[in-house]
């Protein structure tokens, strides 16, 4: 297999380097702005160059952001290229016509480093879908917030430290907004229940409460209350229903949820019949991603097929019957509701604009 890989940030390095020395497959040419003397292969600012290249067969695009990657891809495919993409944003936001566009040009398309960093929870996910009737998907899927937090709870370092360590390690995206107000979690939880459930669902239609907003008051209450805070993403399938969100939640301290920290991420599927499966392992950094983008390399090379489901049908969310109880902090200070639902609780959030307000909501125990 020769491979053109685009962009050569953390993720491109490591995963460069991890190709290095493989007798099964070769980078031969790289996509960069910059001359990169030290590379062993070609490297051009021409995309054109590698659309030509008929020795390349496979695509490996880390660049992100929407474009040019989706043109990118869409010409790459077209020429006859399989894809192995980390790009959620993109992943999400062209969804069907990215699957679409690889059924019809007999192209894998994969994207396995895209949610859950260097976890095989897409091909797992996938592989269940195709066992069992998958009910639920959730868990924390992102690195940099999971580092924070962990940093919050442990030792009561400030947010703005925590998400300086975390821009200066590498986990957090481009613009950490991503990342903090959870829309970098939401497009993984998207892609996740779009594998699980057959269908494709619209990020926007999703409700979404960051940790931006966080505060050390809000620690001391959770601590008084024997709980840990984690950003959860969480999809069910009931009656042919989709709910699906993204919220700061509550975990009893000594449940394995609590005890994932730093950029661990732990993911969780539920089947009808064989029921809850957990995965956990390092959702950030270029190692552990890159060792995905690699693992999407190997199965296509050992011919896998186009993309992981082949269904994608439309559906919106509906979280009208998700019901919870929530920690709600506005001026006065923070109380946990009775149960209510997703949908109740988004729309208090919605009312109380303007204030400093945060919202949790409690994992039943
Ligand atoms: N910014 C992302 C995270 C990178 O922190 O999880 C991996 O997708």
């Amino acid at each position: 297999m020769n491979i053109a890989l685009l962009g050569f940030g953390t993720v491109g390095r490591a995963f460069y380097e991890l190709a290095l020395g493989r007798g099964d497959l070769r980078v031969t040419t790289v996509l960069s702005r910059r001359a990169r003397p030290e590379l062993r292969c070609t490297v051009t600012d021409r995309f054109e160059d590698i659309l030509r290249d008929r020795s390349i067969d496979t695509v490996v695009e880390v660049m992100g952001g929407l474009e040019p990657a989706y043109g990118y891809l869409c010409e790459a495919m077209r020429a006859g290229k399989h894809i192995v993409t980390a790009n959620k944003q993109l992943m999400c936001a062209h969804y069907d016509e990215l699957l679409t566009l690889a059924q019809e040009c007999g192209v894998s398309l994969r994207c396995t480093a895209a949610a859950g960093g260097g976890i095989p929870w897409l091909t797992s996910l996938s592989r269940a879908a195709r066992l069992d009737e998958l009910t639920a998907v959730g868990g924390i899927l992102n690195g940099t917030t999971n580092y924070m937090l962990s940093a919050m709870t442990a030792s009561g370092t400030d947010y703005t430290t925590c998400l300086r360590e975390a821009q200066a390690l590498g986990y957090a995206e481009a613009d950490p907004t991503a990342d903090v107000e959870g829309y970098d979690a939401r497009r993984k939880l998207v892609l996740s229940a779009n594998l699980a459930f057959g269908v494709s669902v619209r990020e926007e239609e999703i409700p979404c409460f960051g940790i931006s907003s966080v505060d050390a008051a809000d620690f001391a209450a959770w601590r008084e209350m024997g709980r840990v805070c984690k950003l959860f993403v969480r999809a069910e399938r009931h009656d042919g229903r989709i709910s699906a969100f993204v919220c700061p939640t509550l975990f009893p301290t000594a449940s394995p949820v609590a005890q994932t920290n730093g950029t661990g991420n732990l993911v969780t599927l539920r089947g009808a019949r064989f029921g809850e499966l957990s995965f956990s392992g390092a959702g950030a950094g270029g190692y552990p991603t890159g060792s995905s983008v690699l693992s999407d390399c190997v199965d296509i090379a050992e011919g896998c097929p186009s993309f992981y489901v082949t269904r994608h049908e439309p559906k919106p969310i509906d979280n009208s019957a998700a019901v919870s109880r929530f920690y709600l902090r506005t001026g006065d200070g923070g109380t946990c509701t009775g149960p209510i639902t997703v949908a109740e609780a988004f729309a208090r959030i919605e009312r109380a604009r303007g204030e400093q307000v945060f919202l949790a909501r409690l994992e039943e125990e």
